[in-house]
């Protein structure tokens, strides 16, 4: 049997065929600025291209978004980095462009079941996952399975807040880890530092260089990781806690050492699960929806 993945990002779509093991094709497209029937049209082109580059159809697709989703109806929310997405019938939308049965996912979820199963966190009973790129998302397993919450919004650990007043968050609120610590937060910082645009590739070669400013906003950006893995910890005690995402894996070494010593310190005289880099890098999203919609069918969960 095989399945399509599709893992909407904020800058591009990923697309590939899935077997229940490997991908057996991956296409790349650029995710439409305007949102709504340009992003489906282009999640329908992926899909087009993903199985004409594998020789062969998926049974069905699996979509993995950003955002709290409503997985009854099958509606976003709203996503906090991708504009034009507010209560979109999404599944509906796919499903009619596709003509295949559309399961989705929240994109970190995804991720973190594919880590789960297939990653940094095989063969634990749960475990934890975040991802820290441009947003901040999580996933939290346990027995294999992802935790969707009663409302669709289990695992946004992006939102958590760790500091009252503080920066404004792509979802409206002050002072989430999101806003502390993902990619969007350290070049707001960073550009504010330097009075000029900085991107993270920039702020990691003047961290490199031994840059102060550099040094004192990337320290903080891990230590906050840290200290909100701690305290998830606190709610969930997975066997294990992973940390991927674009941002963390790209950070160099220094970063990590600052990350795992905060999430010591606030765990000081509890048990600190496992630390682990993710396994999957940037597939784990792609791997994760097509692992969504191969589950969905093998075990006929509709
Ligand atoms: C969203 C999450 C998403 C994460 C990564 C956050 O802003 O709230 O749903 O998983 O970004 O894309
Ligand atoms: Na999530
Ligand atoms: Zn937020």
């Amino acid at each position: 049997m095989t399945v399509v993945g599709l893992d909407l990002g904020g800058t591009k779509i990923a697309a590939g065929v899935f077997d229940g093991t490997r991908l057996l094709s991956k296409v790349v497209l650029p995710t439409p600025g305007e949102g709504g029937m340009a992003v489906v049209q282009a999640l329908a082109e992926a899909t087009r291209k993903a199985e004409a580059e594998a020789g062969v159809e998926g049974v069905a697709i699996g979509l993995g978004t950003p955002g709290p989703l409503d997985f009854k109806e099958g509606v976003i929310r709203f996503t906090p980095n991708i504009r034009g997405l507010v209560n979109f019938p999404i599944r509906r939308l796919l499903e009619e462009a596709t003509k295949r049965p559309v399961h989705l996912e929240n994109d970190a979820n995804a991720a973190a079941l594919a880590e789960h199963h297939l990653g940094a966190a095989r063969g634990e009973g749960s475990s934890l996952f975040l991802t820290v790129s441009t947003g901040i998302g999580g996933g939290v397993v346990l027995g294999g399975r992802v935790l969707r919450g009663e409302r669709g919004q289990g695992g946004e650990l992006g939102h958590i807040t760790l500091l009252p007043g503080g920066p404004v968050c792509g979802c409206g609120l002050e002072g989430c880890l999101e806003a502390l610590a993902a990619g969007r937060a350290l070049e707001r910082e960073a550009s504010y530092a330097y009075h000029r645009k900085v991107d993270t590739k920039e702020l990691f070669q003047l961290f490199q260089e031994g840059e102060p400013r550099a040094r004192r906003i990337l320290f903080q950006a891990a230590r906050y990781v840290g200290m909100g893995l701690a305290s998830l910890v606190k709610a969930f005690d997975p066997g294990v806690v992973v940390v991927g995402g674009g941002l963390a894996l790209n950070a160099p070494q220094a970063y990590w050492e600052a990350l795992e010593e905060a999430y010591r310190h606030y765990l000081a005289g509890w048990e600190a699960p496992p630390l682990r880099r993710a396994l999957l890098g940037g597939e784990a999203g792609l791997l994760g929806a097509a692992l969504t919609a191969y589950l969905e069918v093998r075990d006929g969960g509709g």
